[in-house]
């Protein structure tokens, strides 16, 4: 087999993170990972701390940092305010196993921001979140189905696993997005419980984007046929506005699930929404509908800190739209770069960028949009990123799999500048070794 040189190269620049990761694949079955966006061939870097947009890694290589804790950091890494707030309290006790004045502040300023939330649960993810909301419809509903879109991620569980490995698949019903007929066809049997979908659009706020009118259709047809509609807005909630997306466009579900974000940089799950369906968890609930919540870390003080600092700071929408501005920039710089040496594809997004590498079918209305809307087209071209991913690992930046650059208000023009001379230096190297195509 021919030698590679790049990943020679890469591990000759990472011999700290070749050493932890040998260790690593004795005890974790994944290829040494924790999570599978964290396998690579040869193994991501091991880091050892982060501030504002960057991190480092146990050979001292920084890291221009675009996976932002999978999507939950949109006020960049040590963020100082829920630092401090996270330093006191950890003095003052992690968990009580009782309640505390700290959960109900941070559940009301959730509720200031999407009022909608008559009621707010917390969690320990947003799985748990989705997972709660199934149940709960379940018990309002007297139905046992739940109706999903094609490539919506809503976590690993049975219900909500996006392969069909572990699916309840006689409960579970998977159709396309953007096919409202198809929509109607499976929700006039008035078997399901649900509807869930992806705040913005599929993966990550919206690799492939919701077409709004599309969304807008739906509360008219989930109330005519009976069947509770979530949102989740596990990746969107408070990243793409203080109302999260369904304010962005105007829509209000029965349920919202959150995540991320809204813990400020712990583990956090939130569901809110209808009084009289999250009622279903009162004591005096009608016992067939009763749904009981447990969760050892439900609304523990520590994370509540770091989500009441967050959530603060999220009020304004200003570090939103400081993201989403840095997301505006690293478009139009990374398309340029594209464009400059020919090569098909663009970035798109909001404060999420998602790379598509493919032909150009149409022009978008803006560049918050892919440029086709063939759903296979978008989801293709994985080795290439995967190649990309380790060009920019190996130039000092972290991205996941070069399939996104997930913004936060801590990045700068700079880092995008630093990050775009990087892209393209990553670019030429894999045209000039062949493995990207430039008219593909
Ligand atoms: C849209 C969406 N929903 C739910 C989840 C699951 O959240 P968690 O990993 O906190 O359980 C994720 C995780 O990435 C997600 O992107």
């Amino acid at each position: 087999m021919a030698v590679d040189k790049l990943v020679e190269e890469y591990i000759r620049a990472h011999p700290g993170s070749q050493k932890l990761h040998e260790r690593a694949v004795k005890v974790f079955a994944a290829n040494g990972a924790t999570h599978g966006t964290r396998i690579l061939d040869p193994f991501r870097p091991y880091i050892t701390h982060a501030k504002g947009s960057r991190k480092r890694d146990v050979d001292g290589n920084e890291y221009i940092d675009y996976v932002m804790s999978h999507g939950a950091l949109i006020l960049g890494h040590c963020q100082p305010t829920v630092v401090r707030a996270v330093q006191e309290q950890v003095a003052k006790g992690t968990h009580y196993g009782e309640n505390h004045e700290l959960e109900i502040e941070w559940a009301e300023l959730i509720k200031s921001m999407m009022p909608a939330m008559e009621r707010v649960e917390f969690f320990a993810c947003g799985q748990e979140a989705n997972m709660m909301a199934i149940r709960l419809a379940r018990a309002f509903t007297g139905r046992r189905k739940v109706l999903r879109f094609v490539e919506n991620f809503h976590g690993w569980a049975d219900e909500v696993v996006l392969s069909t490995l572990g699916v309840v698949a006689d409960e579970v019903k998977v159709i396309p997005m953007h096919d409202l007929e198809r929509l109607e066809e499976e929700l006039t049997k008035k078997e399901y419980a649900i509807l869930i979908l992806e705040g913005g659009g599929a993966h990550m706020g919206g690799q492939i984007p919701w077409d709004a009118d599309f969304v807008r259709a739906l509360p008219g047809l989930t109330q005519e046929y009976g069947t509770v509609w979530l949102i989740d807005e596990v990746v969107t909630g408070f990243r793409d506005s203080p109302g999260g997306w369904q304010a962005t466009i105007g829509v209000t579900p029965d349920l919202t699930t959150l995540g991320k974000c809204v813990g400020g940089g712990l583990g956090v799950g939130a569901l809110g929404g209808r009084a009289d369906i999250l009622d279903m968890l009162r004591p005096k609930a009608p016992p067939q509908q009763f749904v009981y919540h447990s969760g050892t870390w439900n609304g523990n003080p520590l994370l509540c800190s770091a989500g009441i600092a967050a959530c603060k700071l999220y009020l304004n929408g200003e570090p939103q739209k400081r993201a989403n501005q840095l997301g505006a920039y690293l478009r139009k710089r990374g398309n340029q770069a594209l464009k400059e040496r020919g090569i098909n594809g663009r970035l798109y997004g909001r404060s999420i960028v998602h790379l598509y590498l493919g032909p150009i079918d149409y022009e978008p209305s803006n560049d918050t949009l892919p440029p086709t809307k063939d759903v296979s087209k978008l989801m293709a071209g994985t080795p290439t990123k995967t190649r990309l991913c380790l060009h920019l690992l190996q130039r000092g930046v972290a991205t996941m799999g070069a399939r996104m650059f997930i913004l936060s208000a801590a990045h700068t023009e700079e880092d995008i500048d630093q990050t775009i001379k990087t892209f393209g230096d990553s670019l030429d190297a894999m045209i000039a070794e062949g493995t990207l195509n430039q008219a593909t």
